[in-house]
């Protein structure tokens, strides 16, 4: 399947079952003091979670531009030098808000993966957060015990930022490993196991003095790296390798005379991944509304462009070349 096929899949599996589909907010969170990017694509409900705003809906879907590069989500520094971190990224989420709860969100998942997009069931890992046994007995209609693993906060209980909504979430993870023995690998931090989609069950607020309220209803936030789930459909072992990111790399290698080069500690391979990653981060940022500048959001994008520029550089790439690569985006 193709990177839009996968999209629009999601988006009809979740409509079907009476999710509004609604836009990505921009990556400017205008209105939210306590983020300078969106990171997340819960945050534009996080007042419907709060119980101060509501929508016409109890059941949404989206797929959301995320930019992770400051705060307590940030994963600037492993760009280039992996095959599956981003500054920005697609999240693929369906919600409830104070409508279905575990049973549905995780049967939903499942039934997605394996009979939609018909991912090997031996190849999924779940986790729950380690005191959440409800989650444990729902997995286990899906999956062996050995495929099911308890972690505790740093895991499996997500937070948005410093506060706001959270709660105890359940990852699935797929393992990639030729002979299945991936199980001790989840959240090992290696491409062989990574996670492709976490269902967070929203049921708190972390106000700003680190105390948990509870919310006045119990929702539920789920996000899927797009990114990460083409590669996996595609049979690829980098997100790079994917129809998301190689017509950008191709134009990088058409632009600069080398070609490509997947090692990972490989320098030309490296600049290329960089290029490829910040320009749509630079792009939607500033389509968005942002602009690289001296302080705050302004001068996290400056940080990119000349990270992005620095690496062009190093391909040879002397005269301003990061401009010509928007086209491609579009
Ligand atoms: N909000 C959750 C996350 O970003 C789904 O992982």
């Amino acid at each position: 399947m193709t990177s839009r096929q996968i999209r629009q899949a999601f988006l009809d599996f979740f409509a079907a079952r009476g999710h509004r589909i609604v836009p990505s907010a921009p990556v400017v969170p205008h209105g939210d003091p306590t983020l300078l990017f969106t990171n997340a694509g819960m945050n534009q409900f996080k007042d419907v979670f709060l119980g101060t705003g509501k929508r016409e809906y109890t059941r949404a879907v989206d797929t959301q531009k995320c930019i992770r590069v400051s705060g307590k989500h940030n994963d600037l520094e492993e760009v280039g030098y992996d095959t599956y971190h981003h500054t920005l990224f697609e999240m693929l989420g369906n919600w409830s808000f104070g409508d279905y709860f575990k049973e549905e969100a995780i049967g939903w998942s499942w039934e997605f993966l394996t009979s939609e997009l018909q991912l090997p069931k031996d190849r999924l890992h779940a986790t729950v957060y380690r005191t959440d046994d409800e989650s444990y007995e729902i997995w286990k209609k899906y999956l062996p015990e050995s495929h099911i693993h308890r972690f505790d906060e740093k895991d499996n209980f997500w937070e948005m930022g410093d506060t706001g909504p959270c709660g105890p979430c359940t990852e699935i993870h797929f393992d990639r490993t030729p002979d299945l023995s991936g199980g001790p690998l989840v959240n090992a931090g290696v491409p062989e196991v990574i996670e492709i989609w976490n269902n967070v069950f929203i049921q708190y607020n972390r106000t700003s003095d680190g105390t948990l309220e509870d919310l006045p209803s119990r929702h539920v936030d789920t996000g899927m790296g797009f990114e990460r789930l083409c590669a996996v459909m595609q049979k690829k072992d980098s997100n790079y390798d994917t129809d998301v990111f190689q017509p950008i790399i191709a134009f990088t290698e058409d632009l600069c005379g080398k070609s490509y080069r997947t090692e990972l500690d490989h320098p030309d391979g490296v600049a290329m991944r960089v290029i490829a990653d910040h320009i749509r981060t630079l792009s939607f940022a500033i389509a968005d509304g942002a602009h690289p500048g001296n302080e705050g959001r302004g001068y996290v994008l400056r940080r990119i462009l000349r990270r992005a520029a620095r690496y062009a550089r190093n391909l040879g790439l002397t005269e301003p070349v990061l401009w010509k690569h928007v086209a491609i985006l579009c």
